[in-house]
Formats: structure tokens, C-alpha cells, sequence
């Protein structure tokens, strides 16, 4: 994976002609698109050029929801590192903004998060004007190439027009490095009980929590992660929040961890962990490993910081390093998951982290009346729909073998399978259209692990032109893949694999507007 960190030769020139004094430089604004590529999609956010990779800075403020993400705006390729960033009042309808972060002498501006500091505690605030500040990993090319194990060091910048324009902290870095060489993608978050703010880093493959008055001087007070979790490849992008277990008082502390490499199906994945934090110390009995998503590509997802309902709202990078910087592009590349709820749910002594979207991803729905359709012990249901690929499918269905497909004229398809006997659930992207594109991309069936079901299971199925999302009872599981038909899903079959009849309930097929046309 470091091979995307190769130095580029223009990197010297992108950083002298990128000061931040052309943050206001603009990029044109999405809604004068109508984004009609292929595989552009139409209800997720794309960078408008360019690469895009992690969410960043995700953090409510003054009406808007801010979305920064890793992007890099001269290729489609992985490059030094800067942050976009876009604004949305409901998470769905994204307004492209300036470029926010540029990098600098001090490095590339990695992967972070943002926090509004309403008791203005780092001293940025003017004029009474609340300083949102931002808080990234500086990667140092010169210092990684010269062999090194001290290139990353944490800084920040702050803004007092909700996110318009930055400036860097001038005591940058406020954490730099002993010889820790993945050390990065501080999470930082307000910590009412002790009055002061948390962050959480990655240390190559485990956590590192540090604690700050005043964002700019911080303390180490723990490390979690050592002796436990998946370990396939360094931990990235962390997340640490407190969430209520659905229908009780309880409260519990949820650790999200990205891993480059080792997840179920293949490359990067994020796993959680169900614990406490006591103000110093995260702590987890959990043994096992949870998934927070089993498709190939929901990597590097963090939740917002200061949302107004204190809901906690999630958005993933759609993709894998496994071939991401492969997949079929034009002239950008990349797009994140739909925004999705998280929430925390436990069944038999297990916690579960729930996901699943928002409802204003659901108000770009055309509402249609569910129909019953029985389907005959080894028959199959088929509809034909020119909108299928942009499109939301819903039904309930027994739990019991069945394949939908979905399919187009060129006879590409895209099947999920419910296989009973060994309660998984498959997703097959290996005929879904072009995969030549890298070997790792469509080479397996992907699966989900299910326990705990209930006889009857709910789904809510999202195609966007190039990609999936499939949710399972209100999002208990989920699996979301990326898929390149070279043209739209039109048809679909739902087929009934088990030896009694069933009947598929409420099923819906419900085209999807598009967030670009309808502006
Ligand atoms: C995750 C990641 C982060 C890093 C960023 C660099 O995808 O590797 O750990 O900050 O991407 O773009």
C-alpha cells in the first residue's frame, strides 16, 4: 500500500503553486452539473475531478454538515495530499467548495477530523467568531524517503468563516514524532466528563489516546489495541464515541478501526470494538471481530463530530486499496457511501453496530405501493425496469435460499444469495461488467456472516450506476461493493432455491433522483 506514497516528481512544483492563498480558487460548483459519465453516480458524492479518498473533518456547524475528504486535483491517481471539501444541509445534496487544506513545507496533508470550539480553548476565536478547528497528520515525503520512522506529525488549522478558509497553527506540529512510522488520522471529540478534548491516533497497529486543554498541547494517557482486533494490516482512520444500546439505559463507548489489509473479503475493511472509556482508558472484553461493513468497499469511515441531534452519522470511502487506484475512470475518481445512521443495538449479550442511510436519502425515493409476489419452490420472479441501476429495491423474503440478480442486455449481472444452511449471504460481483482492471476486483464471491436473524429478513438494496449497498433489517448487516456494468441494470430476478414455496413481501422498486439533474 505505501507504493501510493511513491514521491512524485512534480510533488516539489505542486507545493510551490499551492499556497493557501488559492484556496479561493474555485472549483466549479456541482450544481451546474449534471454528471451523466457511466459511472458517475447520481445520489453519492464524487469529487467533481480529481482523486478522492478518506472522509475528513466531519463535523456539523451553523446549518451545515461539512464534508472534507483526501483529494488530490491534478490526476485521478493518488498524489500529495490536500483537503477537498463540500457542505450539505441534509448529507445528500453536496455543494462543492474551495480546496481547504494544501500541503505544505511541513508535509501532506493527511487523513483528521474537525471539532467547533465553542469555548474557544485553543485561543483562535476573534471578534466572538467560533473557531472551527481542524486537526491532520502531516506526511513528510523528504522524511520518508530519507528511511526515517519520524515522517508523521499531527497539526492544525483553524477557520472562522464555518470552513471558507484556513490558516495553519504556526506551532505546528502540536504532536510530532519518536520513530512511530504509521502514526496519524487523529479523531478528536469533546469530552463533557472531563472537560477537555479526546483524540484518538493510529500507532501503527494499535491506538494511541492523547488528552488537550487546548488543542495545541497534548498529553499521551493510553494505548489500546496491542493484544487485540484484526491486525491484516495497519490500522487507519480511527473513531471513538459513546452510544446508548437501543430500548435501555446503557451506555457504551464504540472504537471504529480501518485496516489496510485482512478484512473478510479481501484488503481494506473497518472493524469496531464495543467498550468503556473512562476518561483515560478505552477497554473492550470483546474477543471476536466485528465487521462494521462485509462488502469490499467501505474503508476509512468516521462519524460526525457536534451534530445537532447528537445522532451519530457516518460516511465511508467507497473503495479498497486493493485496486483503487485501477478502477475505471475518467477525469475523476472515487466516491463515498451513502450518509448512514449508526446505532447500537444488543441481542444475546452481543452488541451490535447497526448502519444504515439516512432519511434524506430515502425522501430521493419515488414512493411506489409494495406488492406480494409468490414464487414457487425453484421458480424465480422476473421484472424488467430501465431505472433498476439507479434505483432502490426493498422486500421481505423468509429467511430461506433464494438469488436475485440483477442484470442488463449486455448480460453482465450482479447476484446476491442466501445460502440457510450456512447462514451467509453472498454477494457475486464476478460477471457484474468490467473487471479486468485489476486481478483482486471481481475475483470471489463476497460474504456475510449472519447470526442472530430473525425468520424473516428485511432488505433494502441501493444501486447507483457503479455500485451496491445492501442492508439487512435496518442495517444489522451490511455489504456495499462498487460494480462497473459497461451499461445500466434493467432487469431483475428474485428465485425461490429452497425446496418450499415463499412469498416476497412489500417488494419495491423505486428509482432513485438524481442529487446532480434536479439541481
Ligand atoms: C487511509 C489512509 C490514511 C491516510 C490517508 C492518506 O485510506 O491511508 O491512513 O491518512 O489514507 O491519503
Amino acid at each position: 500500500m505505501c507504493a501510493r506514497w511513491i514521491p512524485l516528481v512534480i510533488f516539489m512544483v505542486v507545493i510551490a503553486c499551492n499556497s493557501e492563498t488559492r484556496s479561493k480558487e474555485g472549483i466549479e460548483v456541482a450544481t451546474t452539473k449534471t454528471y451523466q459519465e457511466l459511472h458517475r453516480p447520481q445520489y453519492h458524492f464524487t469529487p467533481d475531478s480529481g482523486w478522492m479518498n478518506d472522509p475528513n473533518g466531519l463535523v456539523y456547524n451553523d446549518g451545515v454538515y461539512h464534508l472534507f475528504y483526501q483529494y488530490y486535483p491534478h490526476a485521478t491517481v493518488w498524489g500529495p495530499m490536500h483537503w477537498g471539501h463540500a457542505v450539505s444541509t441534509d448529507m445528500v445534496r453536496w455543494e462543492h467548495k474551495p480546496i481547504a487544506l494544501f500541503p505544505d513545507g511541513k508535509g501532506l496533508v493527511f487523513s483528521g477530523s474537525a471539532v467547533v470550539d465553542k469555548n474557544n480553548t485553543s485561543g483562535f476565536g476573534m471578534d466572538g467568531k467560533v473557531p472551527l478547528v481542524a486537526i491532520f497528520t502531516y506526511h513528510n515525503m523528504q522524511g520518508e524517503k530519507s528511511g526515517g520512522n519520524t515522517f508523521q506529525t499531527q497539526g492544525i488549522a483553524y477557520s472562522l468563516d464555518n470552513g471558507d478558509t484556513w490558516k495553519k497553527y504556526d506551532g505546528n506540529p502540536v504532536i510530532g514524532n519518536t520513530g512511530i512510522r504509521d502514526l496519524r488520522d487523529p479523531k478528536v471529540f469533546w469530552h463533557k466528563d472531563s472537560q477537555s478534548w479526546i483524540m484518538v491516533l493510529v500507532a501503527g497497529d494499535f491506538v494511541k489516546l492523547y488528552r488537550s486543554k487546548n488543542l495545541k498541547e497534548w498529553d499521551n494517557i493510553s494505548d489500546f489495541g496491542k493484544n487485540q482486533g484484526a491486525k491484516g494490516g495497519v490500522w487507519e482512520c480511527p473513531d471513538l464515541f459513546k452510544m446508548k444500546v437501543e430500548g435501555s439505559e446503557e451506555e457504551k463507548w464504540v472504537l471504529i478501526i480501518s485496516i489496510g489489509n485482512g478484512a473478510p473479503n479481501g484488503g481494506s475493511g473497518t472493524q469496531y470494538f464495543v467498550g468503556d472509556f473512562d476518561g483515560t482508558t478505552f477497554t473492550s472484553k470483546q474477543m471476536d471481530y466485528k465487521w462494521l461493513d462485509w462488502g469490499t468497499d467501505n474503508y476509512a469511515g468516521v462519524t460526525y463530530n457536534n451534530t445537532p441531534n447528537g445522532e451519530r452519522l457516518f460516511i465511508g470511502w467507497m473503495s479498497n486499496w486493493q485496486y483503487a487506484l485501477n478502477t475505471p475512470a475518467t477525469t475523476w475518481r472515487s466516491a463515498m457511501t451513502l450518509p448512514r445512521k449508526l446505532s447500537l443495538k444488543k441481542s444475546n449479550d452481543a452488541y451490535v453496530l447497526y448502519n444504515y442511510p439516512l432519511s434524506s436519502v430515502d425522501d430521493l425515493m419515488a414512493t411506489s405501493k409494495g406488492e406480494t409476489v409468490s414464487i414457487p419452490a425453484g421458480e424465480a420472479h422476473e421484472t424488467s425496469n430501465p431505472l433498476l441501476g439507479e434505483s432502490n429495491i426493498s422486500f421481505s423474503v423468509p429467511a430461506k435460499d433464494f438469488k436475485l440478480t440483477f442484470s442488463n442486455l449486455a448480460g453482465e449481472k450482479t447476484v446476491l444469495i442466501l445460502d440457510s444452511a450456512s447462514s451467509l449471504l453472498m454477494l457475486d460481483r464476478t460477471s457484474s461488467g468490467t473487471r479486468d482492471f485489476n486481478y483482486e476486483f471481481g475475483n470471489k464471491l463476497h460474504y456475510a456472516a449472519l447470526k442472530e436473524v430473525s425468520d424473516n429478513l428485511g432488505f433494502s438494496i441501493y444501486l447507483d450506476r457503479s455500485s451496491i449497498e445492501v442492508f439487512v433489517n435496518g442495517g444489522q448487516y451490511a455489504m456495499t461493493d462498487q460494480l462497473f456494468p459497461s451499461q445500466p441494470y434493467t432487469q431483475l430476478s428474485i428465485e425461490n432455491l429452497s425446496s418450499n414455496d415463499f412469498q416476497i413481501r412489500d417488494l419495491k422498486i423505486n428509482a432513485m433522483q438524481s442529487v446532480w439533474k434536479s439541481n
